[in-house]
C-alpha cells in the first residue's frame, strides 16, 4: 500500500468548488484501492490569503509543497505570479503538459483532435525581467540551449512513451533569430536523435490559424513558454472549452497539477464550475505518481458521464452542480477495477 503525500492548493474564485470536486473523486478511488491511498494537506495560497496574511505563498507552503509527492493545484487570481509561477521556476518544473482532446457530448470545432502540447516552463518572457517608465516599458525574453533541448528531449520521449508519431515545433524564427532561432535549432538536433518519430516546424501565427482548421495534423506540439500559454487556451477552445482542459507541470523530482483556467470570478460561489479539468489534472497526477490504470479509469469514467450527457455543468449546456458531476464519475468509478 502506498500512500501518497498530497500538497492541495484550493486557491482563489472556483478554485475550491473544483478542487473539492476532485479531492472526493481521488478518496473514492483511495477507498476502492488495495494499492494507494493519500494524505492530503490543504494550504491556503492566492489573493484571499494575500488579503488576509499579507502574503500570496509563504515560504513555509512553498517548502510543504517540495517536500511533498505531488501538488495538486486548483487556480489563482490577481496573485498568479506570486504563486504558481513561482513554483513553476523555483522547483524547475520545466515541462508544461497540456492535453487537448476531443470528448464525447463537448461541442468542438473539428470533430478531430488530439494533442498534447509540450510547452517550456521556466524561461522566455516568463522570467519577468522587465523596465518600464509612465511611457516606456521593456522586457527581455529569455531562451537557452540547455531548456529548449530539454522541453525537445521532453516531447519526444513523450511522443515515443504515448505512441504518437509527430512532434511539431513552433517558433518564429522569421523574427526573433537569437531567441527563436536557438529554440528552433535546438529542437532540429534533439529530433536528429529520434528517427522513429516524424519531426516539423510552424510558424507560430500561421500555426495558429493550421491548429483551428486543421486540428487533427497535430500531434505533439513542443513551443516556447508564452506561444505556449496562447496556444493552449486556442487548443482547449477547439475542444470544448477550459472546463476539460488539464495540465502538468513537471520536473525531475516533483510535479504540480492543475487545470489550464484560471479562477473564473464571475462563477465563482455558485457552484456550477465545470470540475472535469481538475479531475482530469488529478488523473495526470495518477499517471505521473505511476499508478496507470487509476489514471485510465479515471479518464474512462469522466468519459462515461461525458457520453451518458445527463450531468453535465452549464459550460456544456446542461443544468448540473459541480459537485453533481463529482458523484456522477464516482458512480461510474464503481464498477470498474484498478
Ligand atoms: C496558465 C495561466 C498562467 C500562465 C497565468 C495565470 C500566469 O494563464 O497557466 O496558462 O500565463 O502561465
Ligand atoms: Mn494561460
Amino acid at each position: 500500500m502506498t500512500k501518497y503525500k498530497i500538497a492541495v492548493i484550493p486557491g482563489d474564485g472556483i478554485g475550491p468548488e473544483v478542487m473539492s470536486a476532485a479531492i472526493s473523486v481521488l478518496k473514492a478511488m483511495e477507498d476502492k484501492s488495495s494499492k494507494f491511498g493519500f494524505d492530503f494537506t490543504e494550504y491556503m495560497a492566492g489573493d484571499a490569503n494575500k488579503a488576509k496574511t499579507g502574503i500570496a505563498m509563504t515560504e513555509e507552503t512553498f517548502a510543504a509543497v517540495k517536500a511533498s509527492d505531488a501538488c495538486l493545484f486548483a487556480a489563482v487570481g490577481e496573485t498568479a505570479k506570486e504563486v504558481i509561477i513561482p513554483l513553476r521556476q523555483r522547483l524547475n518544473l520545466y515541462a508544461n503538459i497540456r492535453p487537448a482532446k476531443v470528448y464525447p457530448n463537448v461541442p468542438n470545432v473539428k470533430g478531430q483532435m488530439d494533442m498534447v502540447m509540450v510547452r517550456e516552463n521556466t524561461e522566455c518572457l516568463y522570467k519577468r525581467i522587465q523596465d518600464g517608465g509612465p511611457d516606456w516599458g521593456v522586457a527581455m525574453r529569455v531562451i537557452t540551449r540547455q531548456a529548449s533541448e530539454r522541453i525537445a528531449r521532453y516531447a519526444f520521449e513523450l511522443a515515443r512513451r504515448e505512441g504518437r508519431n509527430r512532434v511539431t515545433c513552433v517558433h518564429k524564427a522569421n523574427m526573433m533569430e537569437t531567441t527563436c532561432g536557438l529554440f528552433q535549432d535546438s529542437c532540429r538536433k534533439v529530433a536528429a536523435g529520434y528517427s522513429d518519430i516524424g519531426y516539423n516546424e510552424e510558424i507560430v501565427d500561421a500555426c495558429a490559424m493550421k491548429m483551428v482548421m486543421f486540428p487533427e495534423r497535430f500531434n505533439v506540439v513542443v513551443t516556447t513558454n508564452l506561444f505556449g500559454d496562447i496556444l493552449s487556451d486556442l487548443a482547449a477552445g477547439i475542444v470544448g472549452g477550459l472546463g476539460l482542459a488539464p495540465s502538468a507541470n513537471i520536473g525531475d523530482k516533483m510535479a504540480v497539477f492543475e487545470p489550464v483556467h484560471g479562477s473564473a470570478p464571475d462563477i465563482a460561489g455558485k457552484g456550477i464550475a465545470n470540475p472535469i479539468a481538475q479531475m482530469l489534472s488529478a488523473g495526470m497526477m495518477l499517471d505521473w505518481l505511476g499508478e496507470k490504470q487509476a489514471a485510465k479509469v479515471l479518464e474512462a469514467s469522466i468519459v462515461d458521464v461525458l457520453r451518458e450527457g445527463k450531468t453535465l455543468t452549464p459550460d456544456l449546456k446542461g443544468n448540473s452542480k459541480t459537485g453533481d458531476v463529482a458523484r456522477a464519475v464516482v458512480k461510474q468509478l464503481n464498477d470498474k477495477i484498478f
